[in-house]
């Protein structure tokens, strides 16, 4: 029988992973357990630090609900979600990088025409967003549908507010034949993601805020090519560089542009002085 000391635990918890195992379980189970055993020693972690810990992971689980994951809330706070996205390497190729999907998205919002407006009774500052669904050689892609969602003028989105329609600023669109999509819509707020539950303690705890820089959601997809989860940010906003979940990319962070001109205003149905946004997508072949 091997004695167990502080110094062979690990080793021995490493041995009873079966040979047989599935190999990526197996290589995940061993560096998480390698992990964790470094982790404990690193910081010489206390029995009453180990139950609050647990204590902790408890209760995230009784904040959790099929609408509010409080795990994924600290995936993403503790920067895990992102990591995992930018080592997904959609920056390579030329292609638009990704950024963290959220927990705010809903599958099936409307289709509406290219062209369409966002905007109906919402307050806030109106302005178009356009451009093209492109390959990294600026060859058009045809019918792209472009997903797209943001929160309103309060901060919230239509999920979270009792207030507002379900699919309130939120829509489906296709890219024309030429790869060029446009919609009409208010400019997003920053927000604080959800700060009430243990996430929040974490946070508070280690002297950090909840805030997120203001974003447009887009999920691209078309066939042929690998989908593309991204946000874009306004470069003025006043969070930019210290988004509470990690979701900014230089190349997502674009400028939110003061058109005075009335001509275009009236092209988009909108009155001067508008935002303007112009980005095109960039997808890679899948
Ligand atoms: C969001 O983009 O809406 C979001 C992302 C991560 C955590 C909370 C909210
Ligand atoms: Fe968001």
């Amino acid at each position: 029988m091997t004695n167990i000391t502080k110094d062979t635990l690990t080793e021995a918890v490493l041995a009873t992973i079966a040979d047989e195992a599935d190999p990526r379980f197996r290589k995940i189970m061993i560096s998480l357990i390698k992990h964790m055993h470094g982790f404990v020693k690193e910081v010489d972690l206390s029995q009453d630090e180990w139950r609050t810990a647990i204590e902790f992971l408890y209760q995230t689980g009784e904040k959790t609900t099929r609408k509010r994951n409080e795990f994924i809330l600290l995936s993403d706070t503790l920067g895990v979600t992102s990591l995992i996205d930018l080592l997904s390497g959609q920056a390579t190729e030329g292609a638009t990088e990704s950024s963290v999907l959220g927990p705010f998205y809903v599958e099936g919002a409307p289709i509406i025409d290219n062209g369409g407006d966002l905007i109906g009774q919402n307050p806030g500052d109106p302005g178009v967003v356009h451009g093209r669904v492109m390959t990294a050689d600026g060859t058009e892609i045809p019918g792209a549908l472009l997903d797209i969602w943001q929160n309103a003028s309060n901060g919230l989105y239509s999920v979270e507010d009792p207030d507002q329609d379900d699919n309130n600023l939120r829509c489906r669109l296709h890219a024309d034949a030429d790869g060029a999509y446009s919609l009409t819509t208010i400019r997003p707020m920053p927000y604080t993601v959800p700060d009430d539950g243990p996430a929040g303690v974490m946070l508070h705890a280690m002297g950090r805020h909840p805030w997120r820089p203001a974003h447009i959601h887009f999920k691209v997809t078309a066939k042929g090519y690998q989908d593309l989860v991204t946000e874009l940010y306004p470069d003025d906003d006043r969070y930019i560089d210290e988004d509470a979940v990690f979701g900014v990319r230089d190349s997502l962070s674009v400028t939110f542009a003061r058109n005075e001109s009335e001509d275009d205003a009236r092209s988009y149905g909108l009155n001067a002085p508008f935002f303007d946004l112009k980005y095109d997508f960039i997808l890679r072949p899948a």
